[in-house]
């Protein structure tokens, strides 16, 4: 049975992001495990936080419950991420949850000064809804690529976003609609 990791940033209760993350849940083959982000509510990296998580590492005592994060992100089988794009990019729960899963010498590792990842999965799925236009991908989507491709070693990334939602106006289910079609003609 694969493992399928579902990074939950998503907020608000009605939020449309989870709701299309759910549609490519629904898609793939496997056993969910959810980090919902809200109900974790991770602390970002402070002195003394990250001190004792560089004396785990030195120490080789990578199975701390402080490094929980980065042992499910690295042993998971497909990730499914969900974002909401938040301030031309994800919310700060997402950033403080990389903060927590990057772990060198767990998700990933240097060999010549290069880092080479140590992630299982083949695949990261990235989802988000935005209420205006992305006016840059690099900001939300392409950030996670890049740590996908230099950090954790995870080839295949996939983005599927819904914009516009917020426009005065907008057809929000034409537009949802659209996603959800791209979702189900999509080959994961
Ligand atoms: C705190 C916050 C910041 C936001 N920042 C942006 C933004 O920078 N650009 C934009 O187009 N929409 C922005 N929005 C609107 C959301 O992107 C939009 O409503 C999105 O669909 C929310 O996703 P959800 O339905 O999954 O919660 C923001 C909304 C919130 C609550």
């Amino acid at each position: 049975m694969k493992k399928i990791l579902f990074v939950n940033a998503c907020v608000r209760k009605e939020s449309r992001t989870r709701e299309l993350a759910e549609l490519v849940l629904s898609r793939l083959d496997g056993e969910v495990e959810e980090v919902n982000l809200e109900k974790e509510a991770l602390k970002p990296l402070t002195r003394r936080t990250l001190n004792k998580r560089m004396k785990l590492q030195s120490d080789n005592k990578l199975d701390d419950e402080m490094i929980k994060y980065a042992h499910q992100f690295r042993d998971a089988d497909i990730i499914v991420m969900a974002a909401p794009y938040w301030d031309l990019s994800f919310p700060a729960s997402l950033k403080t949850y990389i903060e927590h899963i990057n772990v060198v010498g767990v998700t990933f590792a240097y060999a010549d000064d290069e880092p080479y990842g140590m992630c299982r999965a083949q695949q990261l799925i990235y989802v988000t809804t935005a209420g205006g236009p992305i006016y840059s991908d690099e900001l939300g989507y392409g950030y996670i690529r890049e740590l996908c491709e230099k950090f954790y070693g995870i080839k295949d990334t996939r983005y599927i976003k819904v914009e516009n939602l917020d426009l005065y106006g907008a057809d929000v289910e034409g537009l949802m609609n659209e996603g959800r079609e791209k979702i189900r003609n999509m080959e994961f």
